[in-house]
């Protein structure tokens, strides 16, 4: 299969491109659409031969459920059982943006898109590419993060095309998306709402629209099984092997002028991930490749450049990646999250300690 690449306006795509898509859509096809968050790969959730060829193509477990997105709230309607005051509220609040919601599952969402579950996830992006292809197909599209199963996220049509090209119909191109780390899903079906996985809406303003919220103790927890069935496998993992290494600049300095000339010593290639400052305060000859991810307190900046910078070490050839720690605050949370999962949850800190 030959992959083709449309380009398009972010803001205003092109109506010729955006109905070719969606005519690829409506007959089974897959395609890659820009959100505010990653990436998508989108299939007709409600075609389970499409959502199956979505499993597919990105080497995906069949038990790990989609997103449907769609492109009007009152879509919520038909496709979840019940949709509970406080989910409104959200909706009202949250969408169209980074937010997706688990609801009871509605009697015409195919099995296949839930991975078995008894509950559906839904949310409405904030693209305008990704909401005039919705429409267009008049479906909602079932789309996970556009990459190889297991791989970081794509953040543009390159890092799409590189993971999927020739497993997928067409890549909608509308340059790099904005947030860069995905939604926040939350489950609205208690009566406390919980997060399944922190992302681009934070607990912090999640709790000033409806009061008290939850996280899933399987995100904290290694007794416990997540219930969002994609955080228990193995993600957002590069080929090198990551570490996380925490502390102040002067720690992390400090830390990473050992580990250099150790993995030095051994003739591994070690790329650095790290803050504004600590980038700024080491020699450039201290390592062969490093990137800056922005200032430690501007975690927007950071989710901007993460994933992009994860696939850069890989494309350098790096054997292992240290990467620093962030603070948990705001979207650090949704950060650090992936960090962990990454690193598969190998933190260095303080020698001394
Ligand atoms: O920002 C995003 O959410 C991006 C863009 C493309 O919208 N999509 C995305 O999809 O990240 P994906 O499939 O890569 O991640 C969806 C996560 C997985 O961890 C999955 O297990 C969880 O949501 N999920 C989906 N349906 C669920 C359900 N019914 N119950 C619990 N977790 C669910
Ligand atoms: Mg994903």
């Amino acid at each position: 299969m030959q992959t083709q690449i449309w380009r398009v306006d972010p803001a205003a795509p092109d109506r010729e491109i955006i109905k070719k898509a969606a005519g690829l859509i409506q007959k089974g096809g897959l395609v890659a659409f820009p959100t505010e968050t990653v990436y998508g790969l989108g299939a007709n959730g409600l075609d389970p031969v499409a959502v199956n060829r979505i499993f597919e193509a990105k080497g995906r477990p069949a038990d790990n459920p989609l997103i449907l997105h769609i492109a009007n709230p009152k879509d919520v309607f038909y496709l979840a059982g019940i949709v509970p005051l406080k989910a409104q509220v959200l909706i009202e609040n949250f969408w169209p943006g980074p937010l997706t919601l688990v609801f009871p599952k509605g009697k015409f969402i195919p099995e296949e898109a839930t991975g078995g579950l008894d509950t559906v996830a839904i949310r409405m992006p904030r693209h305008n590419t990704a909401l005039a292809l919705i429409r267009e197909a008049g479906v909602p599209l079932a789309g996970p993060s556009a990459n190889r199963s297991g791989y970081p996220s794509p953040t543009e049509a390159l890092h799409v095309w590189n993971d999927l090209q020739g497993r997928i119909e067409a890549i909608l191109d509308a340059g790099p998306s904005g947030l860069g780390v995905e939604s926040t899903v939350l489950d609205v079906a208690g009566e406390v709402p919980v997060i399944l996985r922190p992302g681009g809406v934070t607990k912090e303003e999640l709790e000033a629209a409806v009061g008290a919220v939850e996280i899933d103790p399987g995100l904290i927890s290694a007794n416990e099984a997540p219930k969002a069935p994609g955080m228990k496998y193995e993600h957002y993992s590069p080929r090198a092997e990551v570490f996380l290494v925490e502390g102040t600049t002067e720690e992390v300095l400090e830390i990473l002028q050992k580990i250099l000339s150790e993995e030095r010593a051994k003739s591994r290639k070690a790329g650095l991930l790290l803050t504004e400052d600590t980038y700024q305060r080491m020699p450039p000859e201290a390592a062969v490749w490093r990137a800056n991810l922005g200032p430690r307190n501007q975690p927007e900046q950071i989710a901007h450049n993460l994933y992009r910078e994860l696939r850069n070490a890989d494309d350098a050839h790096m054997d292992v990646i240290y990467a620093e720690t962030l603070s948990e605050a705001g979207l650090g949370a949704a950060l650090m999250n992936r960090l962990l999962k990454s690193s598969g949850y190998k933190v260095i800190s303080n020698i001394n300690n």
